[in-house]
């Protein structure tokens, strides 16, 4: 896999590593005045976020940035399961991201309707390229079942959608879900994996090796078109990596 592998100490090193990226990014595209990133839920966020917002705030210009969601819960903003709601709390009430550079998909809409509407204001707010919505960065975490964005496995038809947002449901809980499809994802400038925690090392391994088994992870479809992929791991996550040395050793993504 022709990816970016860096592996990180700790979440901090991570986060700092992520603000320079982002730092790179805007000073790539200050000539058109701003960036737009599409952020992942869950756990790893929550990590990342406050340090983004508190340690490295200062070394990204806030506000050139566009936020958007890669996928959200179908629920209000206020809920404790809301991407959006734990993306506010621990970074965007934290940093000078202009409010209308935030774009929240709206959980409490009906999916289907919010999933058209999303579309639509992805393509008001984002350059096109191959015909498709182009974001910068496309942040991503992996589920343990190797699930990335709200594509679940056996959804992997999501990569494959000719739409930009789709209606997904949760394997388990049966919990809608809105979500970028997997071709809008690959269609982004930068995209980066970021993973922590030793339950994920292995489909990492198997994903990164690019083991026959991998293709049941939909992560394993993450390929971008003409962007570049990394993955920013920490150590326990990157544990079953085979030479691959510390975050120092790594091209600029
Ligand atoms: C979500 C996320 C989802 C997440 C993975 C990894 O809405 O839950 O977008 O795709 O990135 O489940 O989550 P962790 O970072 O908690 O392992």
């Amino acid at each position: 896999m022709d990816a970016n592998i860096r592996i990180f100490k700790t979440a901090d090193d991570l986060a700092g590593a992520l603000a320079g990226d982002i730092k790179e990014l805007i000073g790539i595209n200050d000539r058109k005045g701003s960036v737009t990133i599409a952020v992942s839920g869950g756990r790893t966020p929550e990590m990342i976020f406050p340090v983004l917002a508190g340690k490295y705030s200062g070394q990204v210009n806030w506000q050139l940035v566009n936020i958007f969601w890669v996928d959200e819960r179908c629920v209000g903003p206020d809920e404790s399961e809301s991407n959006y709601g734990m993306a506010k709390k621990l970074l965007l009430d934290r940093v000078p991201v202009p409010a209308q550079n935030i774009h929240r998909m709206r959980g409490e809409e009906e999916p289907e309707k919010e999933a058209e509407r999303y579309s639509a204001e992805i393509m008001a707010f984002t350059r096109a390229r191959n015909g498709l919505p182009f974001f910068d960065m496309v942040l991503l975490g992996l589920g343990e079942d190797g699930h990335t964005a709200s594509i679940f496995p056996g959804n992997e038809h999501l990569f494959d959608t000719g739409s930009v947002c789709t209606v997904a449901s949760h394997p388990l809980s049966g919990q809608k879900r809105i979500t970028l499809t997997g071709e809008v994802i690959n269609n982004a400038g930068r995209i980066i994996f970021i993973v922590t925690g030793k339950s994920k090392a292995e489909i990492i391994a198997e994903i990164i090796n690019e083991h026959q088994e991998s293709n049941k992870f939909p992560a394993s479809y993450v390929k971008p078109v003409e962007g570049k992929l990394a993955w920013y791991l920490d150590e326990a996550a990157g544990s079953l990596l085979k030479n691959i040395s510390g975050h120092g050793d790594h091209d600029s993504i």
